[in-house]
């Protein structure tokens, strides 16, 4: 038998779709129309009313805390735990065993939290002190312990990380390193739902986008997308990864050929301002054959004023892609059409 590679990203999206379909809260988030830059109509996926959390990430980590609880179950009892039996009042007090463990700019730890409380389980969010206290209100409000962690994202990640090992909590990071994957390969294959969702729209309208412009982190969001649409959308668009030029790590690999540390400072995109890439995303980007933009702080906030005012209100993170279109619309060939697509991956609350 030959050995998975813990790189590769291969996600099983129908196994993450049957789980939200079974989730009450669940319902496919809005395709919207804006007006562009010179009048071209963009699409726009808006994530910020997402399973009542206010962005994307709420189908990445609720959906690994209960694969990962699966496993765990499994290989304790040697039962395949179905979908059914989560809430029973067994699983439930198995659950209430764990603790999940992880650090965030903001939303990824909402996830953990809802998700860990969903289960029964419980969530300790490690916080940079950049990340805004309003977070950390609604994670305690999700019934998480927030801890404080350093003063910059990366900092907080090497607390996480400290934290499991020392207290045998689950780390959920959403990032990858050389001997960590598996976990955020699951938080990456609950995002798959967007793109399937939008797959299933298109499909229908026959309005395929031409270029769709993806936000980034640590890429897995951007990854998630970017296999997604390589692999299942029946026309391909050209796809543009965007990051803020204070943290373009997935770029700054692409320019070295390896995962690739990218300082800079603080960025008013805060979800984005990430020095550290996923190497699991980077590499599934990579593979994807994607392009890489920057965006000033100054076209991040313009960004998410012109979004705001279109009607989805967001943040510079949740309107980057948006913003990357408005600075650089390609120039269309003759007599073919423009077609832009962004996520609105977070509301402005
Ligand atoms: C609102 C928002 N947009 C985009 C991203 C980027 O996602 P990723 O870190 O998977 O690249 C995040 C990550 O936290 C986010 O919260």
């Amino acid at each position: 038998m030959t050995q998975p590679d813990p790189l590769n990203f291969a996600p099983n999206f129908e196994r993450a779709q049957e789980f939200f379909r079974a989730q009450e809260n669940y319902e496919a988030s809005p395709l919207r129309e804006l007006s562009g830059p010179d009048g071209v109509t963009v699409r726009a996926k808006d994530e910020t009313g997402r399973m009542g959390l206010g962005a994307f990430k709420a189908l990445g980590a609720p959906y690994a805390v209960a694969r990962i609880l699966q496993q765990a179950w499994e290989q304790k009892t040697g039962e395949t735990l179905t979908l059914e039996r989560l809430n029973d009042a067994d699983i439930r007090a198995f659950a209430a065993t764990h603790t999940f463990v992880c650090a965030s700019a903001g939303n990824h730890g909402m996830g953990v939290a809802a998700g860990a409380r969903a289960m029964g389980a419980k969530a300790r969010i490690h916080l940079a002190k950049t990340v805004p206290e309003s977070f950390a209100e609604r994670l305690r409000g999700l019934g998480a312990e927030v801890v404080r962690s350093g003063d910059v994202y990366d900092v907080s990640v090497a607390a996480a990380i400290a934290d499991a090992g020392e207290s045998g909590a689950v780390l959920l990071a959403d990032g990858t390193w050389e001997g960590y994957t598996e976990i955020p390969k699951w938080v990456m294959e609950g995002y798959c739902v967007i793109a399937e969702e939008m797959r299933a729209e298109f499909e229908t309208s026959g309005s395929w986008p031409t270029h769709v412009y993806l936000q980034a982190g640590v890429g897995g969001l951007a990854a998630a997308m970017a296999y997604m649409i390589r692999h299942n959308w029946a026309e391909q668009p050209e796809l543009i990864v965007v990051e803020p030029e204070a943290a373009a790590c997935l770029q700054a690999s692409h320019n070295a050929g390896a995962p690739t540390r990218a300082d800079g400072p603080d960025s008013s995109m805060g979800r984005l301002d990430c020095k550290e890439p996923s190497i699991v995303a980077w590499y599934a980007l990579e593979k994807a054959g994607v392009s890489y933009v920057t965006l000033s702080e100054e076209e991040g906030e313009t960004a998410a004023s012109a979004v705001s005012t279109l009607g989805v209100e967001t943040t510079p993170s949740g309107a980057a892609g948006y913003g990357a279109l408005s600075k650089g619309a390609p120039v269309p060939d003759q007599g073919k059409a423009f077609r832009p697509l962004v996520i609105i991956s977070e509301g402005a609350a």
